[in-house]
């Protein structure tokens, strides 16, 4: 599907291309960031998320080459430059982290098959930095967009786009991330969030009906080599899996985690008692969602956060806060909870339009971010997945 980004940001991106490289670029692609209503750090032990995509995006302009290179120009990194051939292996440079997501989508796209062509690109963006809504799948989705087009592949299946992308981050990256970020961001529909099963990647669409809003609130806090965490985490959760005899922790269910209780490391333990809970949260939000019950899914979404706070021991004092206040804002009309990775980043909140301003206000005279400024605050609305754009 087409449709129209902002043209603010389709014109810098035209002009960024036609200054940097004296031509008009031949097409132009866009994907979305994403939020996560909840299903954290489900996705990599084959469990179920329910994220929906939104209107902070990364936009890619791009014209073939008659050679083997690839140049690009980042506008959002004071038009930083760089450059590498596609006809010798393609590797990560240690030196230019942020080209490793190019390098390994060209990589990994030819890999697949496509005869990837030289070519000239720009990206710029309206994401914010650190905040956890995955820039990084939305540049990869983007990216691997245009050299598919180019390539003669403008429909690439979108769901090999997000698994290629999903492979860039474990191997030109360092995060061995799971598939819900690249695949909400590839596969998005308008208005609805997307109830991912991670093991089959079927997708179904849950409609956020004309009522309820989703708000974001960036604490301000930098997520930042993160990494580390993360990979730990899920060497944890696949520590518990192997303990148990089962493929991954979907396969588990609390009774018998519980009766191992002390065979276990407590640790270990923990860690997956968050997963097998996130996950039949995950399935109670999404009927929570579809039947409109604000009460359950405030619910839902306050023992995810604890979750996260007590057994997964990936929120931070100042997260927590701000959530607490959002949560007794929003009463028993929605609720709040950490978004993404953890360790900072952003909070989200699902509340009826008509309480926006209210909420928006507290917030703005309640929390301050670690600089001492007001949050920033995105009032959202679900967005499609990755596009083409015709000019
Ligand atoms: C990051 C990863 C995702 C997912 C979330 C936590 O965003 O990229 O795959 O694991 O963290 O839910």
């Amino acid at each position: 599907m087409t449709i129209s980004p902002p043209s603010d940001m389709q014109d810098r991106l035209h002009s960024l291309f036609r200054n940097s490289f004296d031509v008009a670029p031949g097409l132009m692609t866009r994907a979305p960031g994403r939020v996560n209503l909840i299903g954290e750090h489900t996705d990599y032990n084959d469990g179920f998320v329910l994220p929906a995509a939104i209107s902070r995006q990364t936009m890619v302009a791009i014209k073939p080459r008659d050679d083997a290179r690839i140049r690009i120009i980042a506008g959002d990194l004071d038009s930083a430059r760089a450059e590498f051939a596609i006809d010798r292996p393609i590797t990560p440079d240690p030196d230019a982290h942020w080209t490793n997501y190019i390098r390994g989508m060209a990589a990994l796209l030819q890999a697949e098959g496509l005869d990837i062509l030289g070519a000239d690109i720009a990206i710029v963006g309206d994401m914010p930095q650190g905040a956890g809504l995955s820039s990084s799948a939305a540049l990869e989705n983007a990216v691997g967009l245009a050299l598919a087009a180019i390539a003669g592949q403008p429909d690439i299946d979108r769901t090999l786009l997000a698994k290629i992308g999903q492979q860039t981050e474990h191997e030109f990256a360092g995060c061995q991330c799971g598939i819900m970020d690249q695949l909400v961001s590839a596969r998005a529909e308008q208005d609805h969030a997307l109830l991912i099963d991670c093991r089959s990647l079927d997708a179904t669409p849950i409609s956020l009906g004309d009522d309820l809003a989703i708000m974001i609130v960036h604490s301000g806090i930098t997520r930042g080599l993160v990494a580390g965490e993360y990979n730990s985490r899920r060497a944890e959760c696949e520590a518990a899996a192997r303990h148990f005899g089962v493929r991954a922790l979907r396969d588990l269910d609390l009774g018998t985690l519980n009766a191992e209780a002390l065979e276990l490391d407590p640790q270990v333990f923990r860690r997956a008692r968050h997963v097998v809970t996130e996950i039949a949260r995950t399935h109670y939000a999404a009927e929570a969602l579809a039947m409109g019950d604000l009460e359950l899914l405030g619910a839902l979404m306050a023992e995810s956060h604890h979750s996260m706070r007590d057994d997964f021991e990936i929120s931070l004092p100042a997260i927590d806060g701000l959530v607490e206040l959002l949560a007794t804002a929003i009463g028993a009309q929605g609720g709040a909870r950490m978004t993404g990775g953890g360790f900072g980043g952003a909070v989200v909140a699902l509340l009826p339009h008509d309480m926006v301003t209210f909420v928006q206000r507290q917030i703005e005279s309640s929390y301050r971010t670690p600089k001492g400024d007001a949050p920033m605050i995105m009032v959202e609305n679900p967005c499609a997945g990755a596009s083409i754009i015709t000019l």
